[in-house]
């Protein structure tokens, strides 16, 4: 147990005498303890998550107690304001009567927890260990991530039994940019880079530690060429050699959102099983459809950036190399966006009648990803960007989801395979 033994025994506040309101600041004073203590009031009615017995060294005992016995974090109680309104208080509260339960890794803004939250899963295990990130995921769905995936700690208190393990893990060891920039600087990339490149095997730690019924990841296109595919076939026969059959299916969101983010998803199914990934066809959507009407002035690009974008563009095009920066065609998706975009937006520049061009507002990437106008954005612009340019789209995401439950976890020969598992609710 890594957290401080503090002196929890006296009661911070008056709440046994009147109804003031409980916060988690109340009781927890680092991220581990607030994460530790979020979860737990989300998964009190999930008998194997080890976060009861640490959340029990965090609040008095009798506050401790009379929360197990009210278990808030059921329906009926929700409607309660005064214990710890800003974990229910939020747009995306887990669904109340939830099919199957699934873990959010790498969970960045929680774009697979929106998607698989609609399709009536419930998220009982999230782990992001970036601050900015850690607080947009809290706004919205009141609950804290636990940071470092790669400490064990964290890894131990991953329930012992969920349906579906969800990870969109570090791309930029693989991606095609993050390759040429690694090799620029003379780093490793893929595996071989020892901060990002080796989280897949995290994930395989866990795999083999909790068997989940489902994994189902999320990845760069280039992941499947990278290093002449020994990477891809290095992740699938790890995968395999666990038991799950490995399907995977690169789809392009444009049908879904008005982008262009061409991604690899892999599904695989614990003692085999096939997965038909849904068709994900049709008119590409046109970026007209989620720009603002009057976007803020602050978003028009200076001289000087836009002077510097038309030379490096002029210089690449000559070159035949490297990245040009034109505005972009708003009948048409756009390009892909990238966690880099808030230091220049050159990948989509909105062209302005005799303006500098402007780049797109945090709200119109949420947006371009799939996220409900209802989802909060507090942050700094920077991070926004850079939180939106790492999401996932999510409605990708809810579309693979569906076909996740209807055709292994409740319907048709899923139910075969749903007997087999030692499910979690
Ligand atoms: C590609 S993004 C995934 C975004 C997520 N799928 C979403 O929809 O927002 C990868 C995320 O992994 C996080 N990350 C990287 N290393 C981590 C680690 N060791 N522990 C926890 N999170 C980590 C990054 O901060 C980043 O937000």
């Amino acid at each position: 147990m890594e957290l401080d033994k503090k002196d929890k025994t006296s009661t911070p506040h008056l709440f046994y005498n009147q109804p003031k309101v409980v916060s988690l600041g109340d009781f927890a004073e680092t991220d581990d303890e607030r994460a530790v203590l979020s979860h737990w009031i989300h998964n009190m009615e999930a008998a194997d998550t080890c976060y009861q017995e640490v959340a029990k060294g965090l609040v008095p005992e009798e506050l401790f107690e009379s929360l197990k016995k009210s278990n808030i974090s059921t329906r009926e109680h929700r409607g309660q304001q005064v214990l710890f309104p800003e974990l229910f208080r939020v747009p995306f509260p887990p669904p109340a009567d939830p099919s199957f339960t699934f873990i959010d890794l790498f969970a960045g803004i929680g774009g697979f927890r929106i998607a698989m939250q609609e399709c009536g899963g419930k998220c009982v295990f999230s782990s992001e260990w970036d601050k900015a990130a850690q607080k947009t995921y809290f706004d919205n769905y009141g609950e804290v991530p636990f940071g470092d995936i790669t400490r064990d700690w964290v890894k131990g208190l991953i329930p012992k039994q969920f349906d579906v393990l969800c990870a969109g893990f570090p791309c930029q060891p693989f991606s095609r940019a993050g390759v040429s920039a690694r090799v620029a600087n003379n780093q490793s990339h893929g595996f071989a880079d020892k901060t990002q490149g080796t989280l897949f095997f995290d994930i395989m730690e866990i795999i083999r530690a909790r068997r989940p019924l489902i994994v189902f990841l999320e990845n760069v296109r280039n992941l499947v060429s990278h290093d002449k595919g020994k990477t891809f076939s290095i992740i699938k026969e790890s995968i395999e050699s666990e038991g799950y059959s490995f399907n995977y299916s690169i789809i392009d969101s444009s049908p879904l959102v008005p982008q262009k983010r061409v991604r690899c998803y892999m599904v695989c199914i614990r003692d085999g099983g096939k997965f038909k990934f849904p068709s994900i066809k049709g008119p590409p959507l046109p970026l007209s459809s989620i720009l603002e009407d009057q976007p803020d002035e602050s978003f028009t690009i200076s001289d000087n950036l836009w002077a510097g974008h038309k030379r490096r563009t002029a210089r690449n095009l000559e070159r035949g190399a490297g990245f040009t920066a034109f505005t972009a065609d708003a009948s048409k998706p756009a390009n892909t966006l990238v966690a880099r975009y808030y230091k220049d937006g050159k990948e989509c520049l909105i062209p302005q009648e005799g303006e500098n061009p402007r780049m797109l507002t945090p709200r119109e990437c949420a947006r371009l990803q799939g996220f409900p106008e209802t989802f909060v954005m507090r942050g700094s612009k920077s991070d926004l960007y850079r939180q939106m340019g790492n999401s996932v789209a999510v409605p990708v995401i809810r579309s693979i989801g569906k076909e996740i439950k209807e055709q292994i976890l409740v319907g048709g020969g899923g139910n075969e395979i749903r007997n087999r598992s030692e499910r979690a609710v």
